[in-house]
C-alpha cells in the first residue's frame, strides 16, 4: 500500500488541540465538530491491520456493511480496498461527515456512502443491513456510566437504543462487530438483554493490551437464552494497566469506561 495515500497522520500540535481534558467531553458532539476541523486522522485503539483477520471471515464482498460512528477513521476505505464495495458510514458530527466525503471523493471513492445520523435512532429501513461495524463510538456512551456493574439508568438506556437499532437494521442472519475497550463482564449483560436475538462470541487482539472484538450473530442466540458459552477472563482493573500500553487517547479513554475501584 502506497504511505502517500492516505492524509497525514495526526501532528503533535494537532495531538495537542484535539485532546479533551476530560473523558467526559466525549458525550458533547460540540466537542466533536471542532475537533474534527483540526484532525484529519485519527484511529481509536489500532488500526484495520491489527484486526483485519477477526473482520474477513465476516465480511464478503457482497455484504452491505453498515459503520457506526466513522469519525475520521480509514477503516471504510480499507474495507472498500478489500473489495467491500456497498459501505455506508454515519457519524453524528458534521464536520466528520463533511471530511470524510471530502476525503473518499477525493480519492475517488465514490460508492461509500457518509450520513450525519444519530447511532441511537438509525434512519434506516428494517433488515437492510449484512454487517454492521462499530469501533470505539459504543465506548463514548460509557464514559459517564459510573460503576462498570451497575452503569447508571441513563447509560443503559442509551446503549439500549444503540443496540435496538443495530439489531433492527440488521438482516435476519446479520452480524453486529463491536471494537472496543469494554470488556465481557461488563458488555455482556447488556448485548445478551432477552429482546435481541444475536449470539455473543468475542476475539481478543492487540500486544500489551488487548483489545475486544465482539461477533454478534443475529439470530444465532441459543435456545437457553444464553448468548455464548465462553470462559470469561478476570476483568483487568484498568487503573493497574501500563500507560505505554495504550496509545494515545485510549488511556483517558479506558478508564472512564471500565474504571473499578481497586
Ligand atoms: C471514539 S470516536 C471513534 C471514531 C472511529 N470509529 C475510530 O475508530 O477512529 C467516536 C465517534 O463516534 C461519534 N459519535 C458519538 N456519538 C455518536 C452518535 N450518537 N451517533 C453517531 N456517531 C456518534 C463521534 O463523532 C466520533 O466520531
Amino acid at each position: 500500500m502506497d504511505a502517500n495515500q492516505y492524509p497525514k497522520e495526526v501532528t503533535l500540535t494537532e495531538k495537542k488541540s484535539v485532546c479533551p481534558s476530560t473523558a467526559l467531553a466525549y458525550l458533547d458532539p460540540q466537542y466533536w465538530d471542532e475537533r474534527f476541523s483540526n484532525e484529519e486522522h485519527y484511529e481509536w485503539f489500532k488500526d484495520y491491520s491489527h484486526f483485519r483477520h477477526l473482520i474477513q471471515p465476516h465480511v464478503k464482498p457482497t455484504s452491505s456493511v453498515l459503520e457506526v460512528g466513522c469519525g475520521n477513521s480509514q477503516l471504510c476505505e480499507e474495507l472498500y480496498m478489500d473489495g467491500v464495495a456497498e459501505i455506508t458510514c454515519i457519524d453524528l458530527s458534521a464536520v466528520a461527515v463533511m471530511k470524510m466525503q471530502e476525503r473518499l471523493l477525493s480519492k475517488g471513492y465514490k460508492e461509500i456512502k457518509v450520513l450525519e445520523a444519530d447511532m441511537l435512532d438509525l434512519p434506516f429501513g428494517n433488515e437492510c443491513f449484512d454487517v454492521v461495524i462499530e469501533k470505539g463510538t459504543m465506548d463514548v456512551l460509557f464514559v459517564d456510566s459510573g460503576d462498570p456493574w451497575n452503569p447508571q439508568p441513563a447509560t443503559v438506556s442509551k446503549v439500549m437504543a444503540m443496540l435496538g437499532g443495530v439489531h433492527r437494521v440488521l438482516k435476519p442472519d446479520g452480524i453486529f462487530i463491536s471494537i472496543a475497550f469494554g470488556q465481557p463482564h461488563f458488555r455482556r449483560p447488556l448485548f445478551e438483554a432477552p429482546e435481541y436475538t444475536w449470539s455473543v462470541e468475542w476475539r481478543t487482539f492487540g500486544d500489551g493490551f488487548h483489545y475486544f472484538f465482539y461477533i454478534l450473530r443475529k439470530g444465532r442466540k441459543s435456545s437457553n437464552g444464553e448468548g455464548s458459552r465462553q470462559k470469561l477472563p478476570p476483568p483487568v482493573p484498568s487503573m493497574s494497566l501500563l500507560h505505554e500500553e495504550l496509545e494515545g487517547e485510549d488511556f483517558i479513554f479506558l478508564t472512564k469506561i471500565d474504571e473499578m475501584d481497586s
